[in-house]
């Protein structure tokens, strides 16, 4: 792969401090280690660090010359709260918690990146490092932003990365427009009256409303939604009852909600509410809805697509990055930044999933062969955004 000399020629030390990230995963927001290491090596780079942003967040600032254009690359530092089943020497040293995610791969990529710009300085103006922690389901996106992320550091533009297992390794996945989903949750509560099962008739049975409301949920995304649009409505818990012989008071179903589309995301809480109040009243029960709006979509503005296209590109020749991938319905936090300024979030191909090698598999590993290639794009990125007017 045509990465970026340097870079190529430092594959094995990019992937050790890989495989040390990998050994010792941290779950949200307690990335104290990690955030500790790319604190040590953002410094060593000669790179400003700020500690402590969104509690464990960690941001390096680079300036060079004059100019006074800003952008900031980010990548995730979590792992996530597993066992890890694979047997090699780099494998979690801590029970319960592994880097199935490639978090470990995103960290090295970006520390790769940092150093070769501090060393090279081929560009004009500022680069924030961001290095991120919980990215997984605890909003560590916000956490910074919340934490005065763009006040403190002010950028242009920000761009993310993520591994894609699936997509051929070394290999970009690149489209403008929504990549990742909006992830919301909901819990409905059916009460009705309990009683014995062999009177059913003296109860209101909230195990038979909430089989109604499951179905009928379904129509959401078949019946209120355009068809073009994509939605998900899954219920993924039903919890009642607690005797094969009584009819229970109250049912609780939950579950979640996937949109691309800010829009269709905020019609379907009202439509949840309206199917769960209104089947359940018909049958005498009575439904309270909560709904939790949990991650916005990622969406990624044109120019800055256009942008990290012509980076990949210069990295891996138009034959490496594919345009027609469609979005994914998984969420990402990253979105939260990406309401706050433009940018674009792209997959780095992983290579195939065969042996597990699936994001969240309890044998998944991060593919170091194409650690060169991500921080070459992140060089390439800053090197084209910031450049150098002769
Ligand atoms: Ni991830």
């Amino acid at each position: 792969m045509p990465v970026i000399e340097e870079l190529a020629q430092e594959a094995a030390e990019l992937a050790r401090w890989r495989q040390d990230l990998h050994a010792h995963p941290e779950i949200a927001f307690a990335e104290h280690r990690t955030a500790q290491e790319v604190a040590a090596r953002l410094a060593g780079f000669g790179i400003e660090v700020h500690g402590g942003v969104g509690k464990t967040g960690v941001v390096g600032k680079l300036a060079v010359g004059g100019g006074n254009r800003a952008i900031a690359l980010r990548a995730d530092m979590d792992a996530l709260p597993m066992e890890e089943k694979n047997s090699f020497a780099h494998r979690s040293r801590h029970a319960g918690r592994m880097h199935a995610c490639g978090h470990d791969g995103h960290t090295t990529m970006l520390l790769g990146a940092a150093r070769h710009l501090a060393r090279t300085r081929r560009f004009d103006g500022t680069v924030y490092f961001i290095f991120q922690p919980a990215e997984e389901g605890d909003g560590g996106a916000q956490a910074m932003i919340d934490d005065g992320l763009f006040e403190r550091f002010p950028v242009e533009a920000v761009y993310g990365l993520h591994n894609w297992p699936g997509l051929a390794a070394g290999t970009f996945g690149v489209r403008a427009g929504p990549i990742m989903a909006a992830s919301d949750t909901f819990e409905i509560t059916v009460t009705g009256r309990g009683g014995h099962a062999a009177m059913p008739h003296q109860t209101i049975d909230p195990v038979v409303a909430a089989a109604q409301i499951i179905t009928a949920l379904q129509t959401i995304a078949s019946r209120r939604v355009m068809p073009t649009e994509a939605v998900v409505v899954s219920v993924t818990q039903l919890a009642a009852g607690e005797a094969w012989n009584v009819i229970p008071d109250q049912a609780v179903l939950r579950g979640t909600v996937r949109a691309l589309s800010p829009s269709v995301r905020d019609a379907i809480a009202p439509e949840i509410t309206r199917i769960a109040e209104g089947i359940a009243g018909a049958l005498g029960a009575s439904a309270r809805v909560r709904y939790e709006r949990r991650f916005s979509p990622t969406v990624n503005s044109i120019a800055e697509a256009e942008a990290a296209a012509a980076a990949a590109e210069a990295v891996v020749g138009p034959s490496g990055i594919v345009r027609s991938l469609p979005p994914s319905m998984g969420a990402e936090d990253f979105g939260a930044m990406l309401e706050r300024r433009p940018g674009a979030y792209v997959w780095l191909g992983n290579g195939p999933t065969d042996g597990g090698r699936a994001l969240h598999s309890p044998l998944y590993d991060f593919n170091d062969s194409v650690l060169p290639v991500g921080a070459s794009y992140w060089v390439k990125l800053v090197e084209q955004q910031l450049p150098v007017h002769a």
